[in-house]
């Protein structure tokens, strides 16, 4: 019988990362510009007209050229995954080409070439939040349905080169998000606050008919490939018991929900078609696209989790500026992170519970973890940090996979988010760091580049050595 700690023999223990926050060398290989170029603030300021030497993407921490190392930490650490991401501007520098970039496509050979040299499974996402710059620029990222044609062309070629050998396919990062961040998301150049609510949701059918047309294109080229989707969860609560608060909550979590009901029925969920309606959205979507979505569904649903929020249909309780990115309202019964993001290993159960109970998919959870400052400090001779509060997180959160698994819920693996500390999304700092390895740079630029293990490297080695009995 299942105890809370017994994980699948073959469970998918990993990392995560993506392409623009860590490969750097963003004007190398023939790579074109991505949206990450000009938002050198992550989504904290508007996007800037180009380049500008601010950004710490632009090196990132350099696994361009480091990456045979960092895949060997990995290797260290025993991971059975490691996901990446593409990044689409290395393989078509402007997206609407025809002919894709080889020196770009045999960086990602490469990367490959080292997981398998260690065993680890490659999970990649074709697309991370880094849409090439050129198709915000002239077509208004995902607006325009011409983007639709320019992924799956990419898709094509991603499936052709690397299917063989890539079982595991994640089609858009948190797909969800475009709802909440549309340059960064959807590579929408519009500003949020000029952006029609038809040309926004239409960007998310856009994008969700790429994704079915990725599905299928994978059927087509690479058999043995698994495709999932991907979104940002987040468990909304009702801030008291007041039936207006608990569908204020179940209202929330439905523009989340709504995403994996596609996915993974094919079709327009009712209470969404309502929603659109009650906001004056007329979509664009042909009896073939509807035919599309029908057929071409996920294999497996995988999601980020960092955080629950409670919700009120009360809006005098709504405070704007607490830190807290996401919408609904603080949960007075949580502690939040360095950045606010509110701390509930509990609500991975319940994320996990409800999608399985909902979607029957097998679930991969392909981020967590906790972004918090460190310090460098030297122990017997070595450069370390003692991150006792991430051990903490993770562990904490861990558990709960385990009580999920024996609530019967289907969960294939776990990638803790920036395995290796990366530049950060929100606020494209480096001093906000998630990894089990430590890397020399700081916020101004400066630094080594080089790596060092955190106490959580021999924890999590250890978690995924006794596969999670440590725990
Ligand atoms: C997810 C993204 O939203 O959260 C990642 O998929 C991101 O790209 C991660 O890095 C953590 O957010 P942040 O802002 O702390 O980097």
């Amino acid at each position: 019988t299942a105890t809370p700690h017994t994980f699948p023999t073959d469970f998918l223990w990993g990392g995560a990362t993506a392409a623009n926050q860590i490969e750097g060398a963003y004007n190398e290989g023939g790579k074109g510009l991505s949206i990450q170029d000009v938002m050198p603030h992550g989504i904290t300021t508007p996007r800037a007209d180009g380049p500008t030497d601010d950004n710490l993407k632009q090196v990132a921490i350099d696994f361009y050229h480091r990456y045979a190392e960092d895949i060997a930490l990995f290797a260290e650490m025993g991971f059975k995954t490691f996901r990446f991401s593409i990044a689409w501007s290395r393989i078509f520098p402007l997206g609407d080409e025809t002919e894709p970039n080889e020196e770009g496509l045999a960086f990602y050979d490469r990367v490959i070439d080292e997981c398998e040299k260690h065993g680890i499974a490659p999970l990649v996402t074709i697309s991370h939040y880094e849409t090439p710059l050129h198709l915000a620029d002239t077509y208004d990222g995902w607006v325009n349905r011409d983007l639709i044609g320019f992924y799956e062309r990419y898709a094509r070629v991603l499936f052709a080169r690397y299917g063989a050998r890539v079982k595991y396919w994640l089609t858009f990062n948190e797909i969800n998000s475009v709802l909440h961040a549309p340059l960064l998301s959807g590579g929408i150049n519009t500003p949020k606050d000029q952006l029609t609510k038809t040309d926004l949701y239409q960007a998310v059918h856009n994008e969700l008919v790429a994704s079915a047309l990725a599905t299928k294109a994978a059927r087509e080229l690479a058999p043995t490939a698994q495709v999932g989707c991907m979104i940002l969860a987040m468990p909304a609560y009702p801030l008291s018991p007041d039936p207006d608060d608990v569908f204020a909550a179940l209202t929330t979590e439905r523009t989340n929900l709504a995403f994996g009901d596609i996915h993974v029925r094919g079709e327009y969920p009712g209470y969404y078609l309502r929603s659109l309606r009650d906001q004056g959205v007329e979509l664009v979507i042909t009896d073939e696209e509807r035919a599309l979505l029908k057929e071409y569904t996920v294999d497996f649903v995988s999601f980020s989790y960092y955080v629950s929020v409670a919700e009120t249909a009360d809006v005098s309780q709504r405070v704007v500026g607490e830190g807290n990115i996401f919408p609904g309202v603080r949960n007075p019964t949580l502690k939040a992170s360095e950045w606010g993001w509110q701390i509930d290993p509990v609500g991975l159960r319940t994320v996990l519970n409800q999608f399985w109970d909902r979607w029957q998919k097998p679930l991969f959870i392909v981020e967590n973890g906790l972004g918090a400052k460190d310090e460098l400090i030297t122990v017997n001779g070595r450069k370390t940090v003692i991150d006792d509060y991430r051990i903490a997180y993770l562990n904490d959160h861990l558990v709960q996979v385990g009580e999920a698994l024996a609530d019967g819920v289907d969960v294939m693996g776990f990638t803790p988010w920036g395995c290796i500390d990366l530049v950060s999304a929100s606020t494209a700092q480096m001093s906000k760091r998630y990894g089990f390895i430590y890397v020399d740079r700081n916020d101004d630029g400066t630094g080594t580049l080089d790596r060092f293990k955190k106490k959580s490297f021999g924890w999590y080695a250890e978690v995924i050595e006794s596969n999670g009995a440590s725990l």
